[in-house]
């Protein structure tokens, strides 16, 4: 239950045996269901469409995932009226209720992790743990905001407004309308499950529209609210192209928030089509984005340079680099530059790449498109500076590349100011500890970052000079935790919101301020 405090869900140790075979079974069982069809689902109605898209394994892309239906603007037409009944009647549903659906949930998927990871590992190319980490942060999301719905139906009741007087005000949050749900396919399960769980236990209605890449563990995910017992209309599952029924959603007048995670450019184009009034449109649409980062780790000569290396290796290639948290800058004082450089490109030849399937370290990318964009940065660097190591395309039946180290870049090139999303890091000196922080600074993101030093002036001035919206010291930039570390960055890396924090359901609300004369 809620009055249970919140605590995150441990990661599994496949050192363990048992969990080894629980795991494999779980894979098997996954490869049995390969290669089906998948439906549009629009107020609990499936339908499937003649039009379809492909889901590949990105490690072996001649396997079939699955085939998912694809919605046009009139399916999502229909998506958007049946979410709009929906909401008359699920926004009268107590915060409590809904709650209560969104735990049983969460406890579904708990029994059920394995088989959510092993999804994980064949349709995006995770490797056990980070499949693990994954399910185990969609389950974070659950657990935590049933809490915070229920904490903030509280607040409204109780919220101890100054007295007024021969009156009684009161402040409700209540929901926002129909909102459109556009999750990324790097945390297929995490992000789908807590942007459109934050959405429906507030009172929303929604329409989900799954990464095309991962829509079938989308769709997984879609099935499990069902199962716990989500009214049918409340999330209806309407994959299809960003280009057609993207932006004719982003744009519909109904629409009353969109919540997107993914590229900036997405990102902005959203932001932008949403700006506009569309005939008929009551509302300023709200835009919650988690968008890009160029992330970064400084490292000073003070430092623990083992864990520093280790970190940076984990930061720039877990999950091949396509984390938006990924440190794919490390700036290093001049002093210990050559020694952290030389043990980074060490610990990096000797992770593995190979089929997410076997758990190697490095897995393949996500997709062929990526793949080849990915390249295009690696041949950008070797113009750019001096590649170090790695970048050569491997394997035949996959997306698989060779981390790449890249030194000697200038500092507003390409390769330190883009967002590659691959598994391709740069490393450059700095002359101190303060135009390393500078360095850190001169990019339009300010997601994540790391500063590693045992000197507590630096670590001062860096936790106040960093410009990032999660920074950490002496340790990974990766891997936040729900509730101890609410996620999101300032500047180009979206809208200031904070994922898996106090303050993130009040996105998807409005405060209503009722007075009443005594
Ligand atoms: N929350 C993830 C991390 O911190 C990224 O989305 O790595």
């Amino acid at each position: 239950a809620w009055s249970a405090a919140f605590q995150n869900e441990p990661f599994t140790d496949f050192n363990q045996p048992e969990h080894r075979e629980a795991f494999l079974k779980a894979l098997a069982a996954v490869k049995g269901q390969l290669g089906h069809r998948y439906p549009v689902v629009i107020g609990g109605k499936e339908v499937y469409t003649e039009q379809e898209l492909v889901s590949r394994n990105p490690g072996h892309v001649r396997e079939v995932v699955g085939r998912m239906s694809q919605a046009g603007t009139d399916l999502a037409e229909q998506a958007m009226q049946q979410a709009q009944k929906s909401f008359a009647t699920w926004k009268r549903t107590t915060a409590t209720e809904r709650a209560a659906l969104l735990l049983k949930a969460a406890s579904l998927l708990r029994q059920r992790k394995h088989e959510f990871s092993a999804w994980m590992v064949v349709e995006a190319g995770k490797n056990w743990a980070e499949a693990d980490a994954d399910t185990a942060e969609a389950i974070d999301f659950m657990e935590y905001y049933a809490r915070e719905a229920v904490r903030l139906s509280e607040t409204s009741l109780h919220q101890p407004l100054p007295r007024v007087p021969g009156e009684e005000n009161r402040l409700q949050y209540i929901p926002l309308g129909v909102g459109i749900i556009i999750p990324p396919w790097n945390f297929p399960l995490a992000i789908c499950a807590g942007m459109t769980t934050a959405a429906v236990v507030t009172g929303n209605t929604v329409l989900l529209k799954p990464a095309s890449n991962t829509s079938v563990i989308a769709y997984q995910f879609f099935k499990l609210m069902k199962e716990a017992g989500f009214p049918d209309g409340v999330i209806n599952f309407v994959p299809g192209s960003g280009a057609v029924i993207g932006d004719y959603l982003t744009a519909h007048p109904q629409t009353r928030f969109i919540s997107f995670t993914g590229s900036k450019e997405v990102g902005l184009r959203i932001n932008k089509l949403a700006a506009e009034q569309a005939e008929g449109q009551i509302w300023i649409k709200r835009v919650v984005a988690e968008m890009g980062g160029k992330d970064g780790i400084v490292v000073d000569e003070t430092a623990d340079l083992e864990a520093a290396a280790k970190a940076i290796v984990v930061s720039a290639f877990g999950y091949q680099g396509q984390k938006c948290s990924a440190g794919s800058r490390a700036i290093i004082v001049e002093s210990v530059y050559d020694q952290v450089l030389a043990r980074v490109t060490e610990l990096t030849n000797l992770l593995e790449v190979g089929p997410a399937e076997d758990n190697a370290p490095v897995g393949p990318v996500i997709d062929e498109k990526s793949r080849d964009k990915i390249l295009e940065y690696i041949g950008i660097g070797r113009e750019e500076g001096r590649l170090v190591t790695g970048g050569e395309q491997v394997g035949e039946a996959g997306n698989y590349i060779r981390p790449a180290i890249f030194t000697d870049v200038p500092v507003k090139g390409r390769i330190m100011q883009e967002e590659i999303f691959g598994p391709v890091l740069a490393v450059v000196p700095a002359r101190d500890w303060e135009e390393a922080i500078e360095i850190y600074n001169d990019t339009e993101f300010g997601l994540t970052g790391s500063f590693f030093s045992t000197d507590e002036n630096r670590i001062s001035a860096a936790l106040e000079r960093m410009h990032c919206g999660n920074l950490y010291v002496n340790r990974k930039c990766t891997g936040a935790l729900v509730g101890g570390q609410p996620f999101g960055g300032f500047n180009m890396s979206g809208t200031d919101s904070k994922a898996g924090g106090h303050d993130y359901l009040l996105l998807f609300t409005q405060a209503k301020v009722t007075s009443r004369k005594l």
